[in-house]
């Protein structure tokens, strides 16, 4: 099997990262990657922690191969993060700013920083906080990242990382992706969307149906982002949605429903308070206000026969996200 010096400060054989997904349950995911050989990730967006402890204690049961638990600024979960200290994972990663006093924690903790960067200027901060893997994610990727692409970044940010191993991320799909990636000078890669659509993945069908099915160009930025995801809470914080395209006529997907405090409904509907701090009124009317003709509060989106109103992983195709990526605390 190939292997890179990567492999050995990671404790894996292949030079494969299984990305985090924000919020969705990949447990599933990342043990079938971590048996075979690659580094899988849990995410931890949005999600309340004894949901999280369950989701790390089910994928130890899973597999005794090394995973990443992964944090990002939209937004940072203190509370989480601590408890990620605790749960000891072989790495963190980490997404959308750099943190130094939190890589510091980390390493304190034993545990090795995997950096996720989309600008040179990025690259720089992380390389001078010390993390001890440099993910180069370029514009190509799905979830939230930079414009810059992958072919520019990769081989840039190799060369002003010197030692400190550099992996690629961003389109990177099969194995003449990873090719592609080693020859820049990377020691490997990072791959999301790829394995978003695998089968161990616990997202629709239909969403997975979406990706295999879509051409490059059916994918957009999502500018404006701020007005429906959850606001950066970490300074330097940066990262645009890279989406599937809702097709005409199609209605915009919902992110799942966490069940938790942490879902913040203001973000959503438009009066997040740091509009309201700046004086911008809310966007929209609340989406889930109910209805005035419907006194006992049931919403107007139909149900299917499970009762589900679809969202990620609900089995009805017509109700599933078109652009759940635009939508996801992460992505
Ligand atoms: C649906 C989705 C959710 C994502 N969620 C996260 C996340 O929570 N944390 C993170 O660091 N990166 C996240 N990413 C970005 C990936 O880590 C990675 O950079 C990206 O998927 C690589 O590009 P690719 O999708 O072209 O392979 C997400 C990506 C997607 C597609």
């Amino acid at each position: 099997m190939l292997t890179t010096p990567v492999c050995r400060s990671l404790g894996i054989d292949a030079p494969i990262i299984c990305a985090p997904f924000g919020p969705w349950d990949e447990v599933d995911l990342a043990a079938a990657v971590c048996q075979a050989g690659g580094l899988g990730s849990l995410g931890t967006a949005v999600r309340p922690l004894p949901e999280l402890r369950e989701q790390w204690a089910r994928l130890r049961r899973l597999t005794d191969r090394p995973f990443a638990i992964n944090h990002t600024s939209r937004p940072f979960d203190e509370e989480a993060f601590q408890a990620t200290l605790e749960e000891r994972p072989a790495a963190i990663s980490f997404h959308l700013a750099v943190p130094p006093d939190l890589i510091n924690r980390a390493h304190d903790a034993g545990i090795l920083w995997i950096q996720q960067v989309s600008s040179r200027g990025q690259a720089q901060e992380a390389l001078g906080a010390g993390a001890d893997v440099i993910v180069a994610q370029g514009g190509e990727a799905g979830g939230q990242g930079g414009d810059v692409s992958t072919m520019v970044m990769v081989p840039d940010v190799v060369d002003m990382a010197g030692e400190v191993p550099v992996l690629a991320a961003g389109g990177i799909a099969d194995g003449r992706g990873l090719a592609a990636a080693l020859a820049l000078g990377a020691q490997g890669v990072l791959m999301g969307t790829r394995f978003l659509a695998s089968q161990e993945m616990s997202v629709s069908q239909a969403w997975k149906t979406r990706i295999v099915e879509s051409a490059a160009s059916d994918t957009v930025k999502a500018y404006g982002s701020e007005r429906i995801l959850p606001p950066f809470n970490l300074p330097g914080s940066t990262g645009v949605p890279r989406c599937l395209r809702t097709p005409p006529g199609g209605r915009p997907a919902r992110a799942p429903r966490t069940g938790g405090p942490r879902r913040d409904r203001a973000s959503r509907d438009g009066r997040h308070p740091c509009r309201q701090r700046r004086g911008i009124p809310p966007l929209h009317r609340p989406v889930h206000r109910p209805r005035a003709r419907d006194p006992g509060g049931r919403r107007d989106r139909p149900t299917n026969r499970k009762g589900s109103r679809g969202g990620a992983g609900g089995s009805d195709p017509r109700h599933q996200p078109r652009a759940m990526t635009a939508l996801s605390p992460e992505t």
